[in-house]
């Protein structure tokens, strides 16, 4: 079952050029040892993602791509198309917070990616999150409800088989370098999220999906952190920003997804 393996996945946002990416995969993949326990992603910008996609053991890493167009070709001037990233990446990131908040990003926009990026044999991880203004109204239960409501609507079951959800509260994203020192929610309280996430998917696809489907937790994780939300109910793996520019602290926080992992099991 895909919930064995705990998923660590490095978003690297608009940061490291084709270069600095290829110097970068080749430190982390001196440091980081192959696990069957840990699925370890990395998300690089766009540019780097054919090379990296030549220079990777895909058996040690697989790629994301941190976004895509809905549309397979045509007229979208400076649009990247799931077919067109079909084979060069596992995974694509879709809704995240910067996209939604930065770049105008609709639900119907993440509906759209996430059937394109299925169409593609790409697996989708849904971002869901609320903001700090959100939480501060105690409307997180109903962001999150709208977000996988509308997200996953026209989604069949076998679909969701593939699809990750990723819970990262807005407030809770570091700069890219407060990582260390950004407010977090405790891990219970994502833990109870993650609970809340399960019971939106048992309502919409039946108590099998929800309990299989994963669920990832983002926002300042880092090596100090990874292991409360790792080892939290209903967590199985982590979103990494900052934290996952630093390869030093990166394979800690993979070495800490294989340590839990071996715990839990004993
Ligand atoms: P952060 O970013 O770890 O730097 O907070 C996580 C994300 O935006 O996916």
């Amino acid at each position: 079952m895909v919930r064995d393996k705990k998923l660590i996945v490095g978003n690297w946002k608009m940061n490291l050029d084709t270069n600095e990416a290829s110097l970068y995969l080749h430190k982390l993949a001196g440091m980081v040892k192959m696990r069957r326990d840990v699925e370890v992603v990395l998300a690089p910008t766009l540019l780097a993602l054919q090379s990296l996609s030549l220079q990777i053991d895909r058996r040690q890493f697989k790629l994301a791509v941190q976004n895509l167009y809905w549309r397979d070709a045509g007229a979208y001037t400076g649009e990247v198309s799931a077919t067109q990233l079909r084979g060069v990446v596992d995974y694509a990131i879709v809704g995240h917070s910067e996209r939604r908040h930065i770049f105008g990003e609709t639900d119907k926009d993440v509906r759209n990616k996430i059937q394109a990026a299925l169409r593609n044999n790409i697996r989708p991880i849904l971002c869901v999150g609320e903001t700090a203004s959100e939480r501060a109204d105690n409307e997180t239960n109903d962001v999150l409800h709208d977000q996988l409501a509308a997200g996953l609507a026209n989604i069949t079951s076998d679909e969701l088989t593939h699809i990750t959800v990723a819970y990262e509260p807005v407030w809770a994203l570091s700069n890219g370098k407060d990582f260390a020192s950004h407010p977090t929610p405790l891990p219970e309280d994502a833990a109870s999220v993650a609970a809340f996430i399960r019971r939106q998917i048992d309502h919409m696809f039946g108590k099998n999906a929800a309990s299989d489907i994963r669920v990832l937790y983002g926002g300042s994780a880092n090596s100090h952190n990874a292991s409360g939300f790792l080892g939290a109910e209903g967590i199985d793996g982590l979103l990494v920003g900052g934290a996952s520019l630093n390869a030093q602290e990166f394979s800690e926080i993979i070495e800490k997804a294989h340590k839990g992992s071996a715990v839990a099991k004993k």
